[in-house]
């Protein structure tokens, strides 16, 4: 069976929008573990409830934290990394040990609005439409190839919940898509583009 790994900081809900694909046999595959680089983390509930195996990584160990990431996916089989809002910018003995092999989910239409907040962000600037991208992750902060997008109108009246609300819709049908034509072998990468076949 396909591994996936997850790493998470928070509530966790993508990470359940990928439990709830692989429950309802949407995609082939299973969470070899849940890592999260916080103790509080609503995903390691999630994680508990549905039996996959998860690890608090305390992030102090700094320098080596990337590395002792890596040991611990490695160890455990996984094939892609999914980061299900984990709110750190990965580095190098991860990506390396992974390479095109870890995606992401960000809360806006990149390349505009990366890094934190993204949401408030495209409120601030006044775009019309918002929405959420799949990538894979490279050296940069929210910069490597791009494999599938959704977008949503901002409304008037939006406020950052709102707006955010909208877009989590969005990235919870994306995320499990993306990662289920990754596990299918229909994402090829060229250069920064990512062709989807049909
Ligand atoms: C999601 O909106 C995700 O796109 C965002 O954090 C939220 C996590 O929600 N990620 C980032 O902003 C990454 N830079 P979740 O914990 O319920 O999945």
């Amino acid at each position: 069976m396909f591994r996936i790994g997850v790493l998470a900081s928070g509530r966790g809900s993508n990470f359940q929008s990928l439990i709830d694909s692989i429950d309802s046999g949407a995609i082939k595959a299973e969470v070899a573990c849940l890592i999260t680089d916080n103790p509080d983390a609503y995903a390691t509930e999630r994680a508990k409830r549905h039996n996959i195996p998860h690890v608090y990584m305390n992030p102090a160990s700094k320098d080596m934290y990337y590395n002792a990431i890596a040991d611990e996916l490695t160890r455990r089989g996984v094939e892609l990394v999914a980061l299900a809002g984990f709110m750190r910018v990965v580095k190098k003995p991860l990506i390396a040990a992974f390479p095109m092999r870890i995606m992401n989910i960000h809360p806006a239409l990149l390349p505009s609005f990366k890094g934190l907040h993204a949401q408030r962000q495209a409120l601030d600037y006044g775009v019309k439409i918002a929405g959420c991208t799949v990538h894979f992750v490279d050296e940069g902060v929210d910069t490597g190839p791009i494999i599938l997008q959704e977008a949503v109108p901002v409304l008037s009246g939006d406020t950052e919940e709102t707006l955010s609300a909208r877009i989590l819709e969005c990235e919870h049908r994306i995320y499990p898509r993306a990662i289920k034509l990754f596990i299918e072998g229909k994402l090829k990468i060229t250069g920064n583009k990512v062709i989807v076949e049909q």
